[in-house]
């Protein structure tokens, strides 16, 4: 039973933060070009990450707080993290909706321990389905590992199974409607998400963002759409007409979400971020390792919403990419 009675986590523009993306190791078993240098990032010591206690108590404050209701673990790559199923056993008992975003390399092991150990929604990233290709952009040949894990979460009734696709301007973007085929088959809903400038590379251009708008009228002209109602949550979806599923597209450069945004971040090593764009942090690992009370950490974690800004302003002149890749800061 919560001791505290929950308070909104607000912002200036009273945005309401009720989704704690929780990040459990920077490291990652692809090297995928829009995010990683094909040498891989310096990992960070063993020391520097949370412990589960540790993240635990950071969600279980989170949640007793400020209402937290939803938790998604992230990366790097979540189940490269050793143990992972336990971690989920812990939050789980949060009784939050609990997800996780993965490259499904090993998702078709892994899909059945942490389904039994209450994870409930799978997303997987999966940026081509031809191989050669899918090696070009991951630097590993995985393809068939990755496609098995879409079908073991699947099986093992994750509900829903989405696949994130990251659609480039000439490098992915001709297989848009194989993609939406491929989740018409498996009965997935695929996501295309607008490129973002957050590769360890600093090569990201605004040329090379396929809009969501074309991505959809692509799939439209293929298999006829009806659009979905819209609520706050960053993807808007359409059903196809004959009834065999669902599409979304995340037009986070084109038609950015940031005014409906109630996410707030925690890296591997503790830090809060307000934004997935923020150049600053607050240091939570600082205080779980100094002796801080649950109502430090509470305040800090409200201090930290509370200086969150207005939008990410991609593509305006005072835009500054973050330091952190985005295998750095979990999507
Ligand atoms: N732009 C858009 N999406 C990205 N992701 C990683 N890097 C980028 C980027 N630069 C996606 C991954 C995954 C999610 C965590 O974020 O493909 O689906
Ligand atoms: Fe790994 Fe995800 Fe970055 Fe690809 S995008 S290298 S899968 S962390």
């Amino acid at each position: 039973m919560p001791r505290v009675t929950p308070r909104p986590l607000l912002d200036t523009y009273g945005r309401v933060h009720r989704d704690l993306r929780i990040s459990v190791t920077d490291r990652c078993n692809l090297r995928c070009t829009y995010c990683m240098p094909a040498g891989g990032l310096a990992w960070l010591p063993r020391s520097e990450i949370l412990t589960f206690e540790e993240i635990e108590r950071v969600a279980r404050v989170a949640v007793e707080h400020f209402g937290i209701d939803s938790i998604r673990l992230t990366g790097g790559e979540p189940t490269v993290r050793a143990q992972l199923p336990e971690l989920v056993e812990r939050l789980a008992r949060l009784d939050v909706d609990l997800a996780m975003t993965t490259n499904g390399v090993t998702l078709d092991r892994l899909a059945a321990p942490l389904r039994a150990a209450g994870l409930r929604r799978v997303n997987v990233s999966l940026d081509s389905l031809r191989p050669d290709r899918f090696a070009a952009l991951t630097r590993r040949d995985e393809l068939d590992r990755v496609v098995a894990g879409i079908d073991a979460a699947v099986a093992e009734g994750f509900d829903p199974v989405k696949v994130n696709v990251v659609c480039m301007e000439g490098v992915n973007d001709d297989e848009i409607v194989d993609f939406a085929a491929f989740g018409r088959d498996r009965g997935v809903e695929v996501r295309f998400i607008e490129y973002m400038p957050l590769d360890a590379d600093h090569a990201w251009q605004r040329a090379a963002v396929v809009p969501g708008e074309r991505i959809i009228e692509r799939i439209g002209a293929a298999f006829p759409l009806d659009p979905l109602p819209h609520g706050s949550e960053p993807a808007r979806r359409w059903a196809y007409r004959d009834g065999r599923g669902t599409v979304g597209a995340i037009t986070s450069v084109t038609e950015p979400f940031c005014t409906a945004c109630d996410r707030v971040r925690l890296t591997a090593e503790g830090q809060l971020r307000a934004c997935l764009f923020s150049l600053e942090e607050t240091d939570l690992r600082a205080l779980l390792r100094g002796g801080a009370g649950d109502d430090d950490l509470a305040a800090a974690i409200a201090t930290c919403v509370a200086g969150k800004w207005a939008g990410h302003g991609i593509g305006t002149v005072t835009f500054v990419q973050p330091p952190r890749t985005m295998s750095r800061i979990g999507g």
